[in-house]
Parts: structure tokens; C-alpha cells; sequence
């Protein structure tokens, strides 16, 4: 297993303070909640809209997308959604990289997000021209990124995979004696390599989430309750996934619960997964993973910052102007085409085993 330089120290300072200036949403009464309700759901069948929401996001976000007939779910069935459904307009309430995979899979579409500064700290610590140069020094080796990528780094990528089907990919091209540049998670890329034996070259990307998850912590909150057992999302610290009984996407993990024996499990990812957690296994105790000890600072306390900023206002507001186009995603026609293809790549992979 290699890995690539540590990611510059001016880049992780800058990727914190993006993480600590994200906008913050207003908190709303209940009758300013039931009226935004109304309007969106008057407004999305006005646009022939869908909204497509990542789990992450506020519970409210969640509920509505429910209530109005559309999907809420990991990235790779966020992707797989928007792909075939028939609306005109997708609306996707995650983070920029998520808006982006539904363009470059639905051109004809129009693709909005209630705010296109909703980033994401692992796309923001892969920048296309210092990944590109790093695979131009390692040309014998198949490219695999994560979603949570630009489409520019997508485009340069053979492969793009997510948590829920990377260490399955890695496997089949290890079979076939690939050699392997993963980005830009160093969490999940230690993991896939420990699962599958792969030669990977790893880059060290991290997210500001997930990074947070101490062991030590951990250790202790199991001792408290011994019974308990743990689930992690893959882009948690080694330790910690060495914790684990089970390590998965957002779906995984979900699944993981409702099959649980346990009645509490202690959760290593961003606490908005515990609303739907809540819904499919009612009967379990749900606690998240510490992100801090003493000293510790935390930039994003298991919930992430950029899928924070959704919210039904400027979910409203952007429904509101059909002909805004500064909610919009547009994407360069030539890069759109070269990363479309391993997006296919991977949902042709996941749709062949039946996971999607
Ligand atoms: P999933 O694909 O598991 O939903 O993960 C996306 C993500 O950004 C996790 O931090
Ligand atoms: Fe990116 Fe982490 Fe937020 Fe997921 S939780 S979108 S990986 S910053």
C-alpha cells in the first residue's frame, strides 16, 4: 500500500475554515415549517420537479421528500435515481458533487440545489491539477475515485465507485491484477485495501466529518455499554473501523441496523443517518461516536457543515425562479462526457449484482 504526499498544509486550513464559515439556516416555527411544506410541494409539481436528498441533510428536507414522492438515500442511489426518473427538473439537496453526478448523468435535465456553496471537504482536497499530475507519474495504474469528486477529476478517472460498492470494484480489478490509484479518501482507501489485498496507491484526502471519530473515545463509550455494537461509515478512522462490526455506506448502514441484534448501537457517521435509522429500526437505542476528547476541536461535531446548509427556505427560493440559473449546475459538454463514463462504469457494476 503507497500513498501520495500528505495533502498541503494551506489547503487543510483552507478546507477547515470553508468547513467553519458555512451559512448556517435560520430555525423556523412550526407554522413558518407547515407553510414552506405547502409552498414546495405546489411549486414542485409547477417545475415537474423531483427532490432527490441525501441523508445527511435536516430531518424536515428528509420528510418532505417523502411526503412529495421522491427519494431520499446514499450517493450511489441518489445517482441511480435521478437516471430514471422522468421529471424534467432534479433537485438535489445533498452537496455540490451529488448535483453534479445527476447532470452528468441526465444532460437534458435541469439540475438545481438550494445552494451551489455546499461543498464537500473531500472534493476540496483533491484539486484536478495536482491529482492529474499524480496520475501522470503512475500511468500503469487503473484510476478509481469517490463520488465525493469534481466532475474535472471524475473526467481524468477511470472508475468512480462510492462506499457502498468500492471494496466490491477493487476486488474485481485486483482479480484481474489492476494496479490502483484510489482518491481521495486515505479512511476508506486503508479500508478496501485492507479487504481486498488490492496494490493501492492511496491519496490522502480526508473528511472533516468522519476524521473526527476518536478511538480512544470510542473505547470508552463501549465499556460504558458493553452490549452495544458499533457501525461506521468507511470514511472513519482505521481505529475505529477496527471497532466495527459493520462498515458501510448510509444504505449499509441503515440495513446493518435493522438486522442488529443489539439494542443500542453506537453510529461512527454524520448524525442526520439517525432519522431514517430511527424509522427502520425503532426498537434500537442509537448513540454517535464521540468527536472529541479534552483538547479536541472540532470543525464539524458528526454532522456535516455543507449538507447543513439546506434548508426549506432556500429550497423554496430556488423552486421559485424557473429561470434561475444561479442555482443551476452546468458542466463543461467534454468533461460531462469523459466523466459520464465511469459513472457508468460503476452503475452498470452495481446494477449487474443487483445493488442498485
Ligand atoms: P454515502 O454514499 O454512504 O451516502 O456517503 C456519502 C458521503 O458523503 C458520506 O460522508
Ligand atoms: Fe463530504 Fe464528509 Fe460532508 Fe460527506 S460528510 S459530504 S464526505 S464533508
Amino acid at each position: 500500500m503507497g500513498k501520495a504526499s500528505a495533502i498541503p498544509l494551506e489547503l487543510v486550513d483552507e478546507i477547515r475554515s470553508k468547513a467553519l464559515h458555512a451559512a448556517e439556516p435560520r430555525s423556523l416555527t412550526p407554522k413558518q415549517r407547515d407553510s414552506l411544506f405547502e409552498k414546495i410541494k405546489i411549486l414542485l409539481k409547477q417545475r415537474n420537479a423531483v427532490l432527490i436528498t441525501h441523508y445527511y441533510v435536516d430531518e424536515q428536507l428528509q420528510i418532505l421528500t417523502d411526503a412529495t414522492g421522491g427519494y431520499v438515500g446514499d450517493s450511489l442511489g441518489m445517482a441511480d435515481y435521478g437516471n430514471r426518473h422522468p421529471a424534467t427538473t432534479l433537485v438535489v439537496v445533498g452537496v455540490r458533487f451529488m448535483g453534479e453526478s445527476a447532470k452528468i448523468l441526465n444532460p437534458e435535465k435541469r439540475v438545481i440545489m438550494p445552494d451551489l456553496a455546499a461543498e464537500c471537504s473531500l472534493d476540496l482536497s483533491c484539486p484536478i491539477e495536482s491529482f492529474s499530475a499524480f496520475c501522470d507519474q503512475h500511468l500503469d495504474r487503473t484510476v478509481m475515485v469517490y463520488a465525493n469528486t469534481s466532475a474535472d477529476v471524475k473526467a481524468r478517472s477511470d472508475w468512480v465507485v462510492t462506499s457502498s460498492n468500492a471494496v466490491d470494484i477493487v476486488a474485481h480489478l485486483h482479480a484481474r491484477g489492476e494496479k490502483i490509484i484510489f482518491a481521495p479518501d486515505r479512511h476508506l482507501g486503508n479500508y478496501v485495501q485492507k479487504q481486498t489485498g488490492a496494490d493501492i496507491l492511496n491519496w490522502q484526502g480526508f473528511c472533516v466529518v468522519h476524521d473526527e471519530f476518536k478511538a480512544n473515545s470510542l473505547r470508552q463509550l463501549m465499556q460504558e455499554h458493553p452490549d452495544a455494537e458499533v457501525i461506521a461509515h468507511p470514511e472513519s478512522p482505521t481505529e475505529v473501523l477496527d471497532m466495527a462490526s459493520a462498515v458501510g455506506s448510509t444504505t449499509q448502514l441503515i440495513n446493518a441496523a435493522k438486522a442488529s441484534t443489539a439494542k443500542t448501537l453506537i453510529v461512527a457517521t454524520d448524525f442526520g443517518l439517525f432519522h431514517k435509522m430511527h424509522e427502520a429500526a425503532p426498537d434500537k437505542k442509537l448513540i454517535a461516536v464521540p468527536t472529541g476528547g479534552d483538547s479536541a476541536s472540532c470543525v464539524s461535531c458528526a454532522h456535516c457543515p455543507w449538507m447543513a446548509m439546506n434548508s426549506l427556505d432556500n429550497l423554496a427560493a430556488v423552486l421559485e425562479d424557473e429561470h434561475d440559473v444561479s442555482h443551476e449546475i452546468h458542466i463543461d459538454e467534454s468533461i460531462r462526457k469523459k466523466a459520464l463514463k465511469p459513472i457508468e462504469r460503476m452503475l452498470e457494476f452495481s446494477r449487474s449484482k443487483g445493488k442498485v
